[in-house]
This record gives structure tokens, sequence and C-alpha cells, in this order.
């Protein structure tokens, strides 16, 4: 029988993507989502459209993985609506994690963010470091995972801290900085950085989504971060505008974010990532040349170039 999963979120940039790659493994995929960004899902996908905040997931007892998508994805966001991020992350998760515990589901995982470590010294940003979230974006993640932690007596939980993620996605996000590049390369010609010195770590969408399989997969507990490429801002600008031929404008940042990642842990437990961020680079390239164009050209994308923070 097919292995039922409910993706909360699943209409995202990630999510949308991770339903298109279950449902070719031959799982039973659900996406619970508001549809914020559209639907540019599979037909195959059972849809819930609903607010994670007001669902009572009475429907739960079906299932056997559920993954945690919804969020309000990036730092501006959050800041926009610090009251809807909070109700979004911790405070929908009690009622959710409750109910993973009356129906008995076997796994939740959980989508937490690389960012929680916060700016470390430190060349190896393990797991095992402490966190110091700096936005409320990082710091409601960081009590998700806390509370998703205490639930591992119920199911399986597992949490993931992504990197920056980049690549294609029919839900493509443009305030994720090598999306961005690409984008700013293609229907620019020309790629403006902010600062360029700041270290992200980046995974290619591909990998995030393997990622996630392999879990379902895995019967196991833990705190995994998942990002395998540690490049300056300017190396990736560098690599964008030789692929798509144009050039680069440097400009002063007020964005203090810089961080690196180390994910040994994940490989120890067998996984390998497949694709790199050049992949994702010559992906984004393709799509736009055959015609692909962002539908939301992010609503929030002049508002955050003004805030200087992409
Ligand atoms: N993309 C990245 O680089 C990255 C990196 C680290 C962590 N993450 C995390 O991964 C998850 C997915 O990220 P993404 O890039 O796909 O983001 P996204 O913004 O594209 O997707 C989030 C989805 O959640 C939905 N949603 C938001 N609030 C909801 C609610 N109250 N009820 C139901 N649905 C709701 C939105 O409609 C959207 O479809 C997020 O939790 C994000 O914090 C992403």
């Amino acid at each position: 029988m097919k292995k039922k999963i409910l993706i909360i979120g699943g209409a995202g940039y990630i999510g949308t993507k991770l339903c298109e790659f279950l449902i070719k493994k031959n799982y039973d995929v659900t996406c619970l989502d508001t549809f914020w960004f559209g639907n540019n899902l599979p037909k195959k996908t059972n849809i819930i459209k609903s607010d994670l905040r007001n669902e009572k997931f009475k429907f739960l007892k079906r299932f056997h993985t559920v993954i945690h998508l919804a969020y309000l994805s990036n730092d501006p966001l959050c800041e926009i609506d610090a009251r809807a991020t909070w109700e979004t992350g911790p405070l929908a998760l009690y009622n959710l994690l409750e109910n993973c515990k009356k129906f008995r589901i076997k796994k939740f995982i959980f989508a937490s963010s690389g960012s929680i470590y916060g700016i470390k010294k430190e060349k190896k940003v393990t797991e095992k470091l402490g966190l110091d979230p700096i936005t409320d974006y990082n710091k409601s993640k960081m009590i998700c995972e806390k509370v998703i932690e205490s639930y591992k007596k119920y199911f399986k939980t597992v949490i993931l801290r992504p990197a920056t993620v980049c690549g294609f996605s029919k839900r493509l996000r443009l305030d994720v900085v090598l999306n961005l590049f690409c984008y700013q390369a293609y229907y620019k010609k020309k790629i403006t950085i902010l600062g360029g010195s700041q270290i992200r770590p980046l995974l290619n969408i591909n990998d995030m989504i393997r990622s996630y399989e392999f879990f379902i997969k895995k019967n196991i507990n833990g705190i995994y971060n998942v990002g395998f490429e540690n490049l300056q801002v300017k190396e990736i600008a560098k690599k964008v505008a030789k692929i798509f031929n144009c050039k680069i404008e440097i400009k002063k940042t007020n964005d203090p974010r810089s961080y690196r990642m180390n994910s040994d842990k994940i490989i120890r437990l067998g996984f390998r990532p497949k694709y790199n961020y050049e992949n994702s680079i010559n992906e984004l390239k393709e799509a736009f040349e055959e015609g692909f164009i962002p539908s939301d050209i992010n609503w929030n994308l002049k508002w955050l170039t003004k805030k200087k923070w992409i």
C-alpha cells in the first residue's frame, strides 16, 4: 500500500517540488496550504485548502508522515507580521502535534532553518553548537524545535535545518540569494550585490527534497543540518554572471547575516548530495530561456529591496 504523506505548506517553493517528487516515487501525497502563492501542484496531489492556525486536523488518522513546511518563510516577512509568525509557528504547532499523537502518525518532519545558529566564529557549525537566533523568524523556529522534540516518545521527530535553498521550482522564490541573482542576470542583465563578503550555506532544491524522502524511509529521531556548500555572496554572483554573461554591481548593505554550516551528521547517516549550486544556476537559466516567468516576481520584492535585506 502507498504510504500517505501530509505536506503542510506543500504549495510553496520547496513543497511544490517535493509533492511532484514524492508522487513520482509512488507516495500518496496530500497538501494542506492556504495557497498564498497559487497552486502549481501536480493533479495527483490531494488538496486541503486551509489555514494551519484554524485547522482541527481531525483527518490525520490516515497519515504515516507529516511534513511541516508552512511558515512566513523569511526574516523580512516575519518582521512585517510578527504576530502571524508566532501564530503560524509555535502556537499552531501544539494543536497539530496533539492530533499527531492522538491519531498515531508515525513520523513528523519539520523544516527549521540553518539561520537559527546566528553568527558564529566557528568554521564548523554543527548541530552541537548553541543557538543564537537573531530575528523573530529564527527565534520562533527555535521554539518550534523544542516543542517538537518533546513529542519524540509518541512518534519519530526529525528536525531539518536547511541552508539557503536554490534552484528551480514551479513556485519560484526570488528572495533567496542565488535565485535572485539568476533572475537579475536574465531579466536585468546586471546582478546587484549588497556587500558580498557574507557567507551563505547553499543547498540545491533537488537535494533538499531527496533528504525528505531519505528521512521518510529512516526510522530515526534527530536534528540535522542540510547544506553542503558555504560560499561568499560575491562568489555566487561571479558564477551566475559567468554563466549568464552579465555585469555585477556592488552596493553597501545593512544585512548582518553571515553564516556557514556543517552537515557531516547527515552524511554519516548515509545521505549523499547529488547536486550543487552550479546545477541550480543552469537549471534556472534553462527555465528562463524556455519562457518560464516567475509568477510572483515576489510580491514583497520591492519592500525587501528597499530594506536592503536582499
Ligand atoms: N527556501 C529556503 O531557502 C529555506 C531555508 C531554510 C528553511 N526553510 C523553511 O522551509 C519551509 C518551506 O519554505 P519555502 O521556501 O517552500 O517557503 P514558501 O513561502 O514558498 O512556502 C510556505 C508555504 O506555506 C504556506 N503557508 C504559510 N502560512 C500558512 C498557514 N498558516 N496555513 C497553511 N499554509 C500556510 C504558504 O501558502 C506557502 O505555500 C519554511 O518553513 C521555511 O522556513 C526554507
